[in-house]
C-alpha cells in the first residue's frame, strides 16, 4: 500500500470532515474567504501548502449541508456519493468504451435498464447516464427529432409550456433550430399547463405547416415545482403520433417510489424521460439520466462506430449512446447510493422533503404573504397580486433571513419577484420551518425603503 497516498486522502477527508461539521455554525454563504492563487507555482508545492489552499477554498464554498440552505435544487450529498467519487476517481475508469470500464459499463447498462423500467417505461426501456439535465433534454430532443423523421427539416418545432426550463431553448438553438422553434403554450393564472391551450397550439402549429418533432412536459417546474397534467399530454402525443418527452429533472425520481408514483402520473408514458437524482436523491452533482422507451434511438442517433476500440462485449460502447464520448463513472455514486438507501430510504428523502414543504406552506401566514401553486417540495412566496411593495419586500425579507441563517433563492415569474424555498435539505427540522415562516410573517411588517 502507498502510505503517503492514503495518509494525503486522509488528510483531505479530515478536511472535508471538518468542514461538513462545522457548517450549521457558519454563514450559510460564505462570507470572506482567503482565495488561493489559481495558477500553477514554478516548483511543486508541499502537501501542507496544498492542504493550506484548499482549505481556503472550502472556507468560500456554499454549505449545503447547512439547515438554513434551502435557495436552490441543491441538496447536501450523501456520503455514500462522497466516499464512490473518491473510488470512481481513483479507478478512473471510461465509460466511453467497455476495455476501460468493464465491470463499471455492466453495472452502468444494468442500472439504466432498472431505472427506466422501474419508472414504467415499459421491459425493453434503458437510457444513458448524461453529465446534468441540460444535456439529457438535449439528446432526448435529438433522439426525438430523428425518430420522427424531421432530423433534417428545418420548420421542425418543440411544443413545452412557458414555464419549461431554459435548457431547451439552448438544445433546439444547438439543434441548429431557429428561434421560433420553442413554442411555449401559455400557462393557466395558477402556472399549470392548458392541456385545452396545448390542443390549440398543435392545430394552429399544424395550419401553419411547422412539424412537430416532441411535446415536452414538465415534471417538477424550476420555479414553482409544478408538474404539467402528463396523461393530457399523453393522450394529445399518442393521438398524433408524437414523441412525448417528459423533463422530470426535478420530479421523476417519484416515480421510483411507490407511494410518490402519484405525483408524476402519466410520466410512464412518455417516450424518454430526464431525471436527475443530483436534485433530490442526494446523488453528489453531476448526476442526470437520459432513460427511454425504445433505448435503440439512442444508438440510431449517436452511433458513429470507434474504430480504435475493441468491439464491446454488451451491445455498443458507452460513447456512442449520447454526446460525450470520455465519461466519468458517475454510475458508481447513483448506484451505491441507490443501494445503500434501498426503495425505502428513497421513499424517506423524498417524502420527507414533500412533508417539509407542506409543513412550511401550512405555517405560512396569509393574507399577506401568497404562497403559489406547487406540486413537489418548492414553496415559492410573494406578496398578494397588486400590492406595490413586492420588489422591497423581498430584498428586505431576503436580507432579514440571510442575517437569521436562512437562504432563500429570489426568482421572477413573468415579472413578479418572489423568494423560492426549495426543501430538499434533510438537514432542515420543524423547528426551522417554524422560524422560517415567523420571519416571514416579521418581513411583512417591516420599513420598506
Ligand atoms: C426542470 C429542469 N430541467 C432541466 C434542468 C437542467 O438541469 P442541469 O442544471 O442539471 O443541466 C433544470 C435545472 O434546474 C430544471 O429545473
Amino acid at each position: 500500500m502507498d502510505g503517503a497516498l492514503v495518509s494525503f486522502l486522509q488528510d483531505c477527508i479530515g478536511l472535508l470532515g471538518r468542514w461538513l461539521g462545522e457548517s450549521a455554525d457558519q454563514g450559510v454563504r460564505p462570507l470572506l474567504s482567503v482565495q488561493p492563487a489559481a495558477e500553477p507555482e514554478a516548483l511543486p508545492l508541499t502537501e501542507q501548502r496544498l492542504l493550506n489552499d484548499l482549505q481556503g477554498l472550502m472556507g468560500g464554498a456554499f454549505r449545503p449541508n447547512h439547515p438554513g440552505a434551502l435557495a436552490h435544487l441543491d441538496p447536501p450529498a450523501l456520503t455514500v456519493s462522497m466516499a464512490a467519487e473518491l473510488l470512481a476517481a481513483g479507478l478512473n475508469n471510461n465509460l466511453l468504451a467497455e476495455e476501460l470500464s468493464p465491470s463499471l459499463s455492466r453495472l452502468e447498462r444494468g442500472l439504466c435498464r432498472w431505472l427506466a423500467q422501474r419508472i414504467g417505461l415499459g421491459t425493453e426501456a434503458s437510457g444513458v447516464p448524461a453529465s446534468g439535465g441540460s444535456l439529457s433534454n438535449l439528446m432526448a430532443l435529438v433522439c426525438a427529432r430523428r425518430a420522427t423523421g424531421l432530423a433534417h427539416d428545418p420548420r421542425a418545432v418543440v411544443v413545452t409550456s412557458a414555464a419549461a426550463h431554459v435548457s431547451l431553448a439552448k438544445a433546439v438553438a444547438v439543434m441548429g433550430l431557429p428561434g421560433d422553434a420553442l413554442v411555449a403554450v401559455p400557462l393557466r393564472p395558477d402556472g399549470r399547463l392548458d392541456p385545452a391551450a396545448t390542443a390549440e397550439t398543435l392545430r394552429r402549429l399544424r395550419q401553419q405547416g411547422r412539424p412537430v418533432l416532441a411535446v415536452v412536459g414538465t415534471a417538477g417546474t424550476t420555479v414553482q415545482g409544478l408538474v404539467d397534467p402528463l396523461p393530457d399530454l399523453a393522450d394529445l402525443c399518442s393521438e398524433q403520433g408524437l414523441w412525448f418527452h417528459v423533463d422530470g429533472a426535478i420530479g421523476a425520481v417519484c416515480a421510483l417510489v411507490d407511494d410518490q408514483r402519484w405525483r408524476v402520473r402519466g410520466l410512464e408514458r412518455a417516450d424518454s424521460v430526464t431525471l436527475n437524482p443530483q436534485k433530490l436523491l442526494g446523488v453528489s452533482k453531476p448526476s442526470s439520466l437520459l432513460l427511454l422507451r425504445d433505448p435503440s434511438q439512442l444508438e440510431a442517433s449517436f452511433a458513429t462506430g470507434l474504430p480504435y476500440m475493441e468491439a464491446p462485449r454488451g451491445g455498443i460502447h458507452g460513447g456512442e449512446l449520447g454526446l460525450q464520448g470520455t465519461r466519468g463513472a458517475e454510475v458508481l455514486k447513483l448506484w451505491l447510493c441507490l443501494r445503500h438507501l434501498g426503495l425505502s430510504g428513497m421513499g424517506d428523502l423524498i417524502g420527507g422533503a414533500m412533508e417539509r414543504a407542506a409543513n412550511l406552506r401550512a405555517s405560512l401566514p396569509g393574507p399577506d404573504l401568497q404562497c403559489l401553486a406547487g406540486d413537489l417540495h418548492l414553496v415559492t412566496i410573494g406578496r398578494p397580486e397588486g400590492s406595490g411593495d413586492a420588489v422591497p419586500w423581498r430584498e428586505a425579507a431576503h436580507g432579514l433571513l440571510l442575517r437569521e441563517g436562512f437562504w432563500l433563492s429570489r426568482p421572477d415569474l413573468e415579472g413578479r419577484p418572489l423568494l423560492k424555498a426549495v426543501l430538499g435539505n434533510p438537514y432542515t427540522t420543524p423547528e426551522h420551518l417554524q422560524r422560517l415562516a415567523d420571519l416571514l410573517q416579521i418581513s411583512t411588517s417591516l420599513p420598506l425603503r
